[in-house]
């Protein structure tokens, strides 16, 4: 089977659907080569990720990994939210095929994007956190794997 049983369980009944009106930080990414685009919202309190959700005009992919990604983010420091990384999120999913590992990337730059906001918003450095793209297609070589 292509994809395990938990990346059909989050794409068939995904985690966290919607938007934060009063959110404290917005993130969107995009990725010009399948034309995917991916927004997430975080409401922090405190350094801490209270709330998470999002929206994507993407795959069966983007939807499972952000919907993981968005589970895993809550409870979360703001610093501990950086350990939420592609990888981290395709293990909680037990794998994906390897043509879809950019799917996943897509969540990750949107949770960076929505943390810069949010640090950018109240003044405050997260350490490790670098400026996110508006477009992942920009480091590709790192994320589309080899056939
Ligand atoms: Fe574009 Fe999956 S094919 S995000």
């Amino acid at each position: 089977m292509m994809y395990s049983e938990k990346v059909m369980d989050h794409f068939m009944n995904p985690r966290n659907v919607g938007e934060i009106e009063d959110a404290s930080g917005v993130g969107t990414v995009g990725n010009a080569k399948c034309g995917d685009i991916m927004k997430i919202f975080l409401k922090i309190e405190d350094r801490i990720v209270l709330d998470a959700k999002f929206k994507t005009f993407g795959c069966g992919a983007a939807v499972a990994t952000s919907s993981m990604a968005t589970e895993l983010i809550k409870g979360k420091t703001i610093q501990e939210a950086l350990e939420i990384t592609n990888k981290a999120v395709m293990e909680a999913l037990d794998g994906l095929p390897p043509v879809k590992v950019h799917c996943s990337c897509l969540a990750e730059e949107a949770l960076h994007a929505a943390l810069w906001d949010y640090a950018e918003k109240n003044g405050i450095v997260i350490e490790g956190l670098e400026k996110p793209v508006n477009d992942i297609g920009e480091h590709e070589e790192g994320y589309y794997e080899a056939e």
